[in-house]
């Protein structure tokens, strides 16, 4: 069990214009291979891209980049595209804090449903989706063109009147 005092991290909505995209780009470069790998300027281009950022307070004005989220959200549906923190930041609470960011936007515009993809062998992000509600309901074999590594498809069903999470339970053993 980690025994780390969690960040204090600010985040924000992560904006086309915003001067750290290339330290953004950098933590995703050194999160994710090839394959998974999104370049954070071309897709927050996109009208139905939500995106944020985690921003450590020191000595730079802005704060540092440390970890972001980037989410599609289409119609009652916000699919999860990428979520990392960067590498001597990890556990440290940065990764639940973008997603409870993520959360909280799902249920402010009442989605319905939150869905992700996650490599199965991927233990921290599995374990950080089980912990917030996600359950597995599918398997997509060889999904990732780098490895042939399956995909573990993660939901999280709300309820859009109330935004509570709907209980649901995992069709695929873990
Ligand atoms: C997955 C990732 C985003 C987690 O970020 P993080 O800032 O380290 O996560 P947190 O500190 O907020 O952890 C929250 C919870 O997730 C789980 N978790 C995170 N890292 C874990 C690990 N190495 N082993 C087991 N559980 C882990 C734990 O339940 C943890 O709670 P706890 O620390 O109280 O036990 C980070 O490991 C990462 O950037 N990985 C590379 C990119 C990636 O794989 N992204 C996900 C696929 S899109």
């Amino acid at each position: 069990m980690p025994n780390k005092v969690p960040l204090p991290v600010v985040i924000e909505p992560l904006l086309a214009n915003d001067p750290d995209l290339d330290a953004i780009n950098a933590i995703g470069e050194a999160s994710f291979s090839s394959g998974t790998r999104m370049d954070a300027r071309e897709e927050i281009s996109r009208p139905f891209t939500h995106a944020w950022v985690a921003r450590l307070p020191g000595t730079r004005a802005r704060g540092t980049p440390v970890g972001y989220l980037v989410t599609w959200h289409v119609a009652d549906e916000l699919h999860i595209l990428n979520v990392a923190t960067s590498s001597t930041h990890r556990r440290r609470g940065v990764g639940l804090a973008l997603m409870e960011t993520g959360l909280a936007y799902a249920r402010e515009r009442k989605v319905r449903l939150i869905v992700l993809e996650v490599r199965l062998g991927n233990q921290p992000a599995v374990q950080l989706y089980r912990s917030m509600g996600f359950f597995a309901i599918g398997l997509r074999p060889g999904y990732y063109s780098d490895n042939g590594e399956d995909a573990l498809e993660m939901v999280m069903v709300l309820d859009p009147e109330t935004g509570q999470i709907v209980p649901g339970r995992d069709e695929v053993r873990l």
